[in-house]
């Protein structure tokens, strides 16, 4: 099996309006896949979906071969929310050790997802005290719990400074070169040069699917930032 995701004709309806009308996507395993596209174009509805927190109305998704929403797939999902909930009273070491608790994985893999996402020094600090980046990095470990096999992170980088941007992308390659999925949103064009493979969306359809390069070629762009606006002038 290549894809570690495979979405079929899914159409997404909430409160009588149609957030999806007719999607199809693939997420290749091992990958490191970018989803772009500008507000509330479906980013986090999709992934919703994939979870299997949202229902849909027609078509279908299979997720590691299995139906999206099937129990067996909780341990196997990594998924980063929007607005990343870690809690503020509790020290960084405190908050993975409870989400560890819920997912019941060993104190070992605590300890080696704080050296991962390079927490070490900040182990006993009070998350509320934490810069923005170091509480990104504790909501990304917490993803990263149970070894999932696939990672469905929605915009882990945005507010972070460039640096620690591209330590965190350095990060994503690493998993998914130990055979690990990642889709990752983002509406930063500059990250989507970053990814293995990209689906860029608009007004919940797909606008364009491929490499970074495939794109630019396709589109007759020298930057990523203008492969969208001629994908959109081309409409
Ligand atoms: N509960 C809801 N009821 C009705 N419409 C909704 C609901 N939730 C989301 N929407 C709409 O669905 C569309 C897609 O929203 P979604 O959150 O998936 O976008 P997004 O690409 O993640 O945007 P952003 O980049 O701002 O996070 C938006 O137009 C939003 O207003
Ligand atoms: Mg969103």
């Amino acid at each position: 099996m290549t894809s570690a995701v495979v979405i079929k004709g899914m159409k997404v309806v909430r409160d009588g309006k149609i957030l999806i009308p007719k999607l199809d996507l693939e997420v290749p395993r091992g990958k490191v896949m970018g989803l772009l596209g500008p507000s509330g174009s479906g980013k986090t509805t999709i992934f919703r979906s994939i979870v299997g927190v949202q229902a849909i109305s027609e078509g279908s998704i299979q997720v590691l071969g299995i139906e999206a929403g099937t129990i067996g797939l909780r341990n196997k999902i990594g998924y980063l929310t929007q607005s990343a909930s870690i809690y503020s009273d509790l020290t960084c070491e405190e908050n993975l050790k409870y989400f560890s608790r819920i997912l019941g994985t060993t104190e070992i893999s605590v300890n080696e997802i704080i050296e991962l996402v390079d927490l070490g020094a900040n182990r006993k600090q009070l998350a509320s005290t934490l810069s923005g980046g170091e509480r990104a990095r504790v909501a990304l470990a917490t993803a990263l719990l149970g070894s999932p096999e696939l990672l469905i992170l929605d915009e882990p980088t945005v507010g972070l400074d460039p640096l620690l941007r591209i330590d965190l992308w350095k990060l994503f390659h690493r998993l998914a070169q130990q055979g690990k999925t990642l889709l990752i949103s983002s509406h930063v064009m500059d990250e989507a040069d970053r990814c293995d493979h990209l689906t860029l969306l608009r007004e919940g359809k797909v606008l364009a699917s491929g490499t970074p390069t495939e794109l630019k070629t396709q589109t007759n762009s020298s930057e990523m930032e203008d492969v969208f606006i001629n994908l959109v002038g081309a409409k």
